[in-house]
């Protein structure tokens, strides 16, 4: 099996992206292609789009997604974003056999946290890192020396009588027509809990909003050293692939 290019997918709340990876260098060897989440985003339709993505790029190789909940052993626990008939799917299965192609799928912010620890953001730094995917959800991973401990779930940690995610996703900040001062200024509240349960030194930021932290880092005091993903949205493709190169391996 060629582990070095692999088809990275990353399935997120309202699209699915995609396109092969040098998982080496995290270089995309082609442009990204989106397909809108569909709707309902249950097993059946999830996997059609998947088939939809392989069949864009012709793709014959292996595949590394990352989903939009807890996933373990290919298996999905939670759907806070995703319908909820995906709870104790196996995804892996399921892909695998639509697209009769290996396929590994891991939690979506495991996945951009690996691309960034790895060959992004956090190369190289080998002390405790929170990386935190803000977009429709709130996705987060956290490495010691580089290595991963999956499924953190810090989006949902319940703040101000409420999921995290409900107070300070982008998905909130767009519904509530909050401005990047008034949104930073709840990040910062929340980063500020983060901190307290994790002590990072560093955070990585990716998601959408990342882009725009020129708008928002004057609202953040935190103790840790906070810098924007560096593979900003490509983050979760990039890792997806990566993750599958590791684990297809141990499979095969
Ligand atoms: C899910 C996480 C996911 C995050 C970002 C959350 O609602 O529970 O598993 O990583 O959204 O997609």
């Amino acid at each position: 099996m060629n582990t070095k290019k692999i088809l990275g997918i990353d399935i997120g709340g309202s699209g699915i992206k995609g396109a092969p990876v040098d998982v080496k260098t995290g270089k995309l060897l082609e442009d990204r292609f989106r397909i809108p989440t569909p709707n309902p985003s249950n097993p059946k339709n999830v996997a059609k789009t998947i088939k939809e993505m392989v069949k864009h790029f012709k793709w014959e190789g292996p595949i590394g997604c990352g989903f939009p909940a807890v996933v373990q052993n290919g298996v999905v626990k939670t759907a806070a974003n995703i319908d909820k008939s995906w709870i104790n799917a196996d995804a892996g299965k399921l892909f695998s056999e639509a697209t009769k192609l290996p396929v590994w799928v891991i939690n979506d912010a495991d996945a951009a946290g690996l691309a960034e620890v790895k060959l992004g953001a956090g190369a190289g730094f080998k002390g405790a890192v929170v990386v935190l995917t803000i977009g429709t959800g709130i996705g987060s991973s956290l490495f010691i020396k580089g290595k991963l401990y999956p499924n953190t779930e810090f989006g949902h940690v319940e703040f101000k009588g409420m999921d995290a995610e409900a107070y300070t996703s982008d998905a909130t900040r767009k519904k509530e027509e909050l401005d990047w001062p008034a949104w930073g200024k709840r990040l910062n509240e929340y980063l500020t809990h983060i901190e307290f349960l994790t002590w990072p030194e560093l955070i990585i930021l990716g998601g959408g909003a990342s882009k725009k932290l020129d708008q928002f880092k004057d609202q953040l005091n935190l103790k840790a050293k906070i810098v924007p993903a560096q593979f900003l949205n490509d983050a979760g493709i990039i890792g997806a692939a990566m993750a599958a190169k590791v684990s297809l391996k141990k499979k095969h």
